[in-house]
C-alpha cells in the first residue's frame, strides 16, 4: 500500500499566510513532495492547515474569500451551503461591514458567484432553499445584488436543462477562480454522490439516503422529507477551478477525510479526486484532522 496523497511540508505561495495559532501540516518527508501515479492520473500535493480554534478557522478561510473577490474579480467566486460554512458565511459578513465603504462599494460592484448546487423542487422562498440560505447568510448581510450570486433553478419544470444551462452559464464566465468545497460524510462535494468520475459535468441527479439523512436536520429531522433530487456542479467544473478550497470541521468527518486524501482517488469517494488538483487546499480543524497523520504513518510503514 503506498501513500496516494502527498501533504506539502511548505506553505503553498498561492494562498494567504495563515495566522500563527493554525499550522501548516508538516507531511512525513522533508523531500520536495512530487506528483505520483494513480489511475493514469497526476496525484499533486494537498496542503492541509489544521486549525486548534474554529472561529480562527471561519475568519480565515472568510479572509481568503474576500481577498478573492477584491484581489482577483476576474473569475466567479465557487460558493457552498451546508453547517460547515455557516461560520465563515458569518465571519465574511462581519469582514465586509469593516471595510471602508469605498472598498465594500467596489466588491458589491464587482461581486460574482455560482453555488455549487440546490435541492430540486423547493420554492425559492423555503427557507430550507439554498437560495434562501444564501440570500440570509450572503446576499442580505453583505448587501448583495441577489443577480449576481448565482444558484442552480431547483425550481425548473425540467431540472435537467436547467443543470445544462447552469453549466453553460457558468462556462461563459470562463469557470470558477476559487471554488469553496464542504464534505459530506460519505465523501459527497456539492452533490455529487458516489460513485462519481472525476469528469462529471454539471446535472440533476438522485440524492443517496447518506446525504438525505445528513440534511434531514433541516427537514424535521425526516430524510423523507428532503428532496430526492438536486442539481450540481460536477467534478467536471469543480476540478477545473484554479484553485480548491476545502474546509472540514467535526470529529464525524475525520474518516471520510483520510480516505478522501490518502487513498488513492476513486469514484466510490467523489472529494478524493481532488487529489488530482494542483492548487487544492484543505483548511481543517483539530477533529476532523485527527486521523490524517496516524493513517499516512501506517501508509508509509505498510510501503
Ligand atoms: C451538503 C451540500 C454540500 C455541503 C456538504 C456538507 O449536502 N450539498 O455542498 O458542503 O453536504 O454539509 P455540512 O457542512 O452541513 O456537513
Amino acid at each position: 500500500m503506498s501513500r496516494s496523497c502527498v501533504i506539502t511540508t511548505e506553505e503553498p505561495n498561492w494562498w494567504l499566510t495563515p495566522p500563527a495559532e493554525a499550522s501548516w501540516e508538516v507531511g512525513g518527508t522533508e523531500q520536495e513532495p512530487s506528483a505520483e501515479r494513480a489511475n493514469g492520473c497526476d496525484i499533486q500535493p494537498v496542503a492541509l492547515v489544521r486549525f486548534a480554534d474554529s472561529a480562527g478557522l471561519a475568519d480565515w478561510v472568510a479572509s481568503l474569500l474576500l481577498r478573492e473577490r477584491l484581489l482577483r474579480p476576474e473569475r466567479p467566486l465557487g460558493l457552498a451551503t451546508g453547517r460547515t460554512m455557516e461560520p465563515v458565511y458569518a465571519a465574511l459578513a462581519r469582514q465586509v461591514n469593516g471595510l471602508p465603504p469605498a472598498e465594500r462599494q467596489e466588491l458589491r460592484r464587482r461581486w460574482c458567484s455560482f453555488n455549487l448546487d440546490a435541492y430540486v423542487g423547493l420554492d425559492r422562498a423555503d427557507p430550507r432553499s439554498f437560495v434562501a440560505e444564501m440570500a440570509s447568510r450572503l446576499t442580505t448581510p453583505l448587501g448583495l445584488d441577489p443577480e449576481r450570486v448565482h444558484l442552480p433553478d431547483g425550481q425548473a419544470a425540467d431540472p435537467h436543462a436547467a443543470a445544462e444551462c447552469y453549466g453553460a452559464q457558468l462556462a461563459a464566465t470562463g469557470g470558477i477562480g476559487l471554488q469553496l468545497l464542504g464534505l459530506g460524510l460519505n465523501g459527497h462535494v456539492g452533490f455529487n454522490e458516489p460513485p462519481c468520475e472525476a469528469d462529471a459535468p454539471c446535472r440533476c441527479l438522485e440524492l443517496s439516503p447518506a446525504t438525505r439523512q445528513q440534511n434531514a436536520g433541516a427537514f424535521g429531522g425526516d430524510p423523507e422529507a428532503v428532496p430526492q433530487q438536486a442539481i450540481t456542479l460536477g467534478l467536471r467544473e469543480i476540478l477545473a477551478a484554479e484553485r480548491l478550497l476545502l474546509v472540514v470541521t467535526g470529529a464525524a468527518k475525520a474518516e471520510v477525510l483520510r480516505r478522501a486524501l490518502q487513498e488513492p482517488p476513486t469514484p466510490e469517494l467523489p472529494a478524493s479526486w481532488i487529489q488530482l488538483h494542483p492548487r487544492a487546499l484543505v483548511v481543517a480543524d483539530g477533529a476532523a484532522a485527527a486521523l490524517l497523520d496516524a493513517s499516512r504513518e501506517q501508509g508509509e510503514s505498510l510501503a
